[in-house]
C-alpha cells in the first residue's frame, strides 16, 4: 500500500525543514519497506506571488486527496504590508478550516541533553513532559465580525464557539489524557469570559463519562505563570484558540528551543496535517542552518496518528534523541561542548541513525 504525502514548504525555512522531513520519511521507506509518494504544492507567501492567492484551490483539492499533509511554515516579511486576505498567514487558516483541522495536538518534552539551553532552571524544568491540545478552528481567529469600525475609530474581532467545537476538542483532550498519565488541566478565562463559562461546564459535564481522568481547571493568566515555574505539573492541557497559541510559544522554552517543537492538527475523520510550531524564521532562511527537529518529528506524528506507524515514529523519535545525546545541535541550541551542525548535517546524522 502507497501513501500519499502532500508537502506544503511554504516560505522562509519552511522549505529547508520539509526536505529535511522528506529525507528521514525516505530513510523510513527503505527501512521498513513502505511506499511513500510525494508531491508538493504551493500554499502562504510563495502561492501569492505565484497564483495570487495564499491557499489556491488545487492546494486544498490535493490536501484532500492526500493520505496525510507536511506543512513547513507562512509568513514573511516581503507581505507583512498586504491586505489581510493576502496574507500568508490567511493561507494556513484556511487550509486547517479546509480540512476541520480542530484539533492540535503540541507534545512538549525536555530532552535532558538540552536542558541546559533553556533559560530556565534545569531543576524546574527537569521531567517535564506536556501535551497541549489547543482547538484550532474557531475563536478569536475565526469569529464575524472581524473589521474595523465606525469610520476607522473602532475595531471588532469576535470570539465565537458552538458548544459542539467545544466539546469535541474537550473529549479529544480526555481521550489524550487517558493514553498518558491521565490528568487534565482545562484552560480558561472563566472568571471573565462567557465563552470560558461555557467551556468550564461543558469539561465538569464531560468529567463523568472519563472517570479515571483527574480534572482541574487553571485560569490562562495562571496557567501561563505555572508552565515555567512548575511545568511537570501538567500532563494534558485543553484550551481555546488563541490562549493555545501563546501557551505553546511558551511551553517550547522547556524544550529548549522552538525549533524542537512539532504539532499535529486532526479531524474528526479525514486528513491530519503535521506541521512544527515555528514559523518562517525569515532572519535565518536561505542560511541552511535551521533547526529541521521540530519538523522531522512532525513528520513521525504523521507516521503515527495518520499511518499507524507506531514503530517507524517511535524509531525517528529515538535517532533524534541519539543525535542529540552525541552533542550535535544547530545554532538555535547553545550548548558550548557541543558540536554546531547545519540543516543538512542535522538531517544526516538522524538519516545515519535510522539507518544503524
Ligand atoms: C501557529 C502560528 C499560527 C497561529 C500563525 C502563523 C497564524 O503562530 O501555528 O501557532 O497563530 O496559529
Ligand atoms: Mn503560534
Amino acid at each position: 500500500m502507497s501513501h500519499n504525502i502532500v508537502l506544503l514548504p511554504g516560505d522562509g525555512i519552511g522549505a529547508e525543514v520539509i526536505y529535511a522531513a522528506k529525507d528521514v520519511l525516505e530513510a523510513i521507506s527503505k527501512k521498513y519497506n513502505r511506499t511513500f509518494q510525494f508531491s508538493s504544492y504551493d500554499i502562504g507567501g510563495v502561492a501569492i506571488d505565484q497564483h495570487g492567492t495564499p491557499l489556491p484551490d488545487e492546494t486544498v483539492e490535493a490536501c484532500k486527496q492526500a493520505d496525510a499533509v507536511l506543512l513547513g511554515a507562512v509568513g514573511g516579511p516581503k507581505w507583512d504590508n498586504n491586505p489581510s486576505d493576502l496574507r500568508p498567514e490567511r493561507g494556513l487558516l484556511g487550509i486547517r478550516k479546509a480540512l476541520d483541522l480542530y484539533a492540535n495536538l503540541r507534545p512538549v518534552k525536555g530532552f535532558p541533553k538540552l536542558l541546559h539551553a533553556s533559560p530556565l532552571k534545569e531543576e524546574i524544568i527537569q521531567g517535564s513532559d506536556l501535551l497541549i491540545v489547543r482547538e484550532l478552528t474557531g475563536g478569536l481567529y475565526f469569529g464575524q465580525p472581524s473589521e474595523r469600525i465606525d469610520n476607522g475609530n473602532a475595531v471588532v474581532d469576535t470570539l465565537s464557539y458552538t458548544k459542539r467545537e467545544m466539546e469535541r476538542i474537550i473529549d479529544k483532550a480526555f481521550q489524550s489524557a487517558a493514553l498518558r498519565n491521565k490528568h487534565l488541566t482545562s484552560v480558561d478565562k472563566a472568571n471573565v469570559l462567557e465563552s470560558s463559562k461555557l467551556w468550564r461546564e461543558i469539561v465538569e459535564e464531560k468529567k463523568s463519562e472519563y472517570p479515571d481522568i483527574t480534572v482541574e481547571h487553571v485560569l490562562v493568566d495562571a496557567a501561563a505563570m505555572k508552565l515555567i515555574t512548575n511545568p511537570t505539573q501538567f500532563d494534558v492541557i485543553v484550551t481555546e484558540n488563541m490562549f493555545g497559541d501563546i501557551l505553546s510559544d511558551e511551553a517550547s522554552v522547556l524544550t529548549g528551543s522552538l525549533g524542537m517543537l512539532p504539532s499535529a492538527s486532526l479531524a474528526e475523520d479525514g486528513v491530519g496535517l503535521y506541521e512544527p510550531a515555528h514559523g518562517s524564521a525569515p532572519d535565518i532562511a536561505g542560511q541552511g542552518i535551521a533547526n529541521p527537529v521540530a519538523m522531522i518529528l512532525s513528520s513521525a506524528m504523521m507516521l503515527r496518528y495518520s499511518f499507524d506507524m507506531n514503530q517507524e515514529a517511535n524509531e525517528i523519535e529515538v535517532a533524534v534523541e541519539s543525535v542529540l545525546n552525541q552533542n550535535y545541535h544547530t545554532a538555535d541550541l547553545k550548548n558550548e561542548h557541543g558540536t554546531l551542525v547545519n540543516t543538512s548535517e542535522m538531517t544526516d546524522l538522524i538519516v545515519k541513525a535510522i539507518n544503524q
